[in-house]
């Protein structure tokens, strides 16, 4: 103990506190209990809340009676007070059970279950000031979220939080998979897969498999005017939450009431549950914005590949791709293949000279003499098409915000849905409002930056526009609460498979579904079939695989990336991107390890079909998919787009083999991937039924 003033209430060691320390009143020393302890609804997981001898609080959490987090401490360091982390006693302030069904207007399934059972603990200062704060848990079967919760109280009006107590102490040894924090290039690296014990410093979320194949994800939900969470491994396989900092000393300042983010623990015995689990969603506040019926998900086309091939430039200039005969003849091709949406980028002013450094220099409503924006909204809207808007901010979200509300306006006006935002800089690179009313750099993921994504999905929302950001805050579900954030990048897309160095490795796609995707949607961009490209690899994956990515990678806006000249030249492998929906009522993982494979079947919102997408690292594998969950009386056409024989990705990535077959329910179809490889395939309900 380390001043002899710090005994906690219940201790016997009370009587022997120093005659200068004022003894706690009666009825908070009866409250005083230094363990309390809650279960998920069908007992598989159980969180135990302690005090220890000097009021330090922790938790910890099992999994059918085995370690997941070990004790893990709790509580905020401050920059202008003492720290709110000892001399508390706890009290158990209520309990609860909800199990109620809701409704995603878009997403991976239509209804979600929402079951836990949540346990209110309530510290108090035993001295002097005697602040307050609540830590909520709330238990699933397949996870556990907490926060703080800080009522309003007199002497802490405001709170300045130099950085959290809280740790996730990973009770067993295991592999991680994660994302290396505080580095330029923000979340845009390949993961890393360590034992837990070589983590450095990582994003979230953060994945790890035990040795027993349990498996754990550390993430966050509901970030909103807060700093993003981080981990520091601190030894062993203790991590810290390392916020990320903000524009001032403090990391996060807020008024009081006030509940921070939900820190994130996803376990199930699988890979697959990881990704199955709706935990993020499910600790998000609901839907703010009412009818949204004014989004709806579908596919896009662009002026975009080239851009990264270096083909066509963003500026102006003898090869400026956003011309409005370039425009109108994407707008034409999209019309022709059922795609909803043409993704113009380099049509507005400011991409002259180094633009990335330069976000000021962006007009959000100004076009370059050669595009004529007014005549292909319009030819758009005569072929059913819609302008998929662009704003590059170059991370200069107050420059972005000066014009916003125009730039916004003008899209509306345009019938334009979806708007790609841009903040492409290297960390710490942005340039935000601070609460001074000042302009600062700041990280991606400060409280700053924070506020200023929720106020442009809020602006976007009153002008019935979804947004899909780029280079983003990561995504922590809010997506419930703002259905038109869409979908963001937020990891290596495909972009880096296009550049004049060594693009994502086969291995990539089958780490982000158990890593980036566990966040929610992703605008990786899939869809490629000119293989070669500014990359010494090329893109890396075969052909099949490439399709697979429309159902692996969930994105209820999904770009059909390449060059509309690729498609036009090879429409039978195509024809599965013009299929493949975006909206699904169903999701589930047939297999996948993380960063090795990887099997998911969705079945299409709008129709009876479902879809198989399956992916394989750098290795060869043969798989399977038991079709049990197709309608059991019926038989369907399996339309398979799979790797030919010969396919690699590196020496034969185009080699396919389309082929339809009937099925039914009884059936398991056999998957052989090429290496870098995958399959697609489409079943559709034929017209007979089974045994006749
Ligand atoms: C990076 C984005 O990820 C990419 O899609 C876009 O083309 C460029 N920034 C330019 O905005
Ligand atoms: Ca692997």
């Amino acid at each position: 103990m380390a001043c002899g003033a710090t005994t906690h209430a219940t201790a016997p060691a009370l009587t022997a506190a120093p005659a200068s320390v004022v003894a706690p009143p009666p009825a908070a020393a009866a409250k005083g209990v230094r363990t309390l302890s809650a279960e998920s609804p069908g007992r598989i997981l159980s969180v135990v809340v302690t005090t220890d001898s000097e009021g330090h609080p922790s938790y910890a959490v099992t999994r059918l009676g085995k370690p997941v987090i070990a004790p893990s401490k709790l509580g905020f360091l401050l920059t202008d007070a003492p720290a709110i982390d000892r001399d508390l006693l706890m009290a158990d302030a209520g309990r609860r059970a909800v199990d109620e069904t809701w409704e995603q207007p878009w997403g991976e399934r239509r209804f979600v279950r929402n079951r836990f059972d949540e346990l209110r603990v309530r510290f108090t200062e035993e001295w002097d000031a005697k602040r307050t704060i609540d830590v909520v848990f709330r238990i699933y079967d397949d996870g556990v979220g907490f926060r703080y919760e800080v009522p309003a109280q007199p002497g802490l009006e405001t709170v300045r939080i130099a950085e959290e107590r809280t740790e996730f102490v990973v009770a067993q040894p295991g592999t991680a998979w994660w994302n290396t924090a505080f580095e330029p290039n923000r979340e845009e690296y390949l993961y890393e897969r360590t034992p837990i014990e070589e983590i450095g410093v990582a994003q979230t979320p953060l994945t790890v498999r035990f040795e027993d194949g349990v498996h754990l994800s550390i993430h966050e939900a509901a970030l909103v005017d807060y700093a993003g969470m981080n981990l520091v491994r601190v030894d062993r396989r203790r991590l810290r939450a390392a916020l990320t900092p903000g524009t001032t000393a403090a990391k996060v300042v807020r008024a009081t009431p006030f509940t921070t983010p939900w820190r994130t623990l996803e376990i199930s015995d699988r890979a697959g549950g990881l990704y199955e689990s709706n935990l993020i969603l499910n600790l998000n506040e609901p839907n703010r914005l009412g009818d949204v019926s004014w989004f709806k998900p579908g596919k896009f086309v662009g002026i975009w590949w080239d851009l990264h091939l270096g083909n066509k430039t963003w500026h102006a200039g003898p090869k400026h791709g956003a011309t409005t005969a370039e425009a109108m003849r994407y707008v034409d091709f999209a019309a022709k293949h059922r795609i909803g949406g043409v993704l113009v980028e380099g049509w507005n002013k400011g991409w002259d000279g180094n633009w990335m450094g330069h976000g000021e220099a962006f007009s959000f409503t100004e076009a370059y003499p050669d595009f004529d924006l007014q005549k292909v909204a319009d030819y758009a809207r005569s072929r059913g098409v819609r302008l998929v808007g662009h704003h590059e901010t170059s991370a200069d979200a107050a420059h972005y915000e000066s014009q916003m509300e125009a730039g916004l306006s003008l899209y509306e006006r345009l019938g334009v849905g979806v708007v790609k935002t841009g903040y492409v800089s290297e960390a710490l690179g942005a340039r935000v409002v601070g609460v001074d009313g000042q302009v600062h750099n700041a990280w991606h993921e400060s409280q700053d930056m924070a506020r200023h994504f929720v106020r442009v999905v809020e602006a976007a929302a009153r002008h019935h526009i979804a947004i899909d950001t780029h280079e983003p805050i990561k995504d922590t579900g809010l997506r419930r609460t703002y259905p038109n954030w869409v979908t963001r990048e937020g990891a290596r897309g495909q972009e880096y498979n296009a550049w004049g160095h060594p693009g994502n490795p086969p291995e990539h796609e089958t780490n982000l579904v158990f890593t980036r995707m566990l966040e929610g949607p992703m605008d990786f961009t899939p869809g490629i079939f000119g293989m070669k490209t500014r990359s010494p690899d090329g893109v890396p994956t075969t052909w099949a695989k490439q399709l697979a990515l429309y159902v692996v990678l969930y994105s209820p806006v999904q770009m059909a990336a390449d060059r509309i000249e690729s498609y036009e030249a090879n429409p039978r492998p195509f024809r599965f991107i013009e299929d493949v929906p975006t909206d699904w009522s169903e999701t589930h993982v047939v297999n996948g390890e993380a960063g090795d494979y990887v099997t998911i079947v969705r079945k299409d919102r709008g129709s009876e079909d479902w879809y198989v997408g399956s992916i394989t690292d750098e290795n060869a594998r043969s798989l399977s998919v038991a079709l049990g969950f197709l309608d059991a009386g019926r038989v369907y056409r399996a339309e398979i787009y799979r790797d030919g024989a010969e396919a690699d990705w590196k020496k034969n990535p185009t080699s396919i083999v389309i082929e339809a077959r009937e099925v039914t329910a009884a059936d398991v179809l056999p998957l052989h991937l090429a290496p870098g490889g995958g399959a697609a395939i489409r079943l559709t309900p034929a017209a007979g039924r089974v045994g006749r």
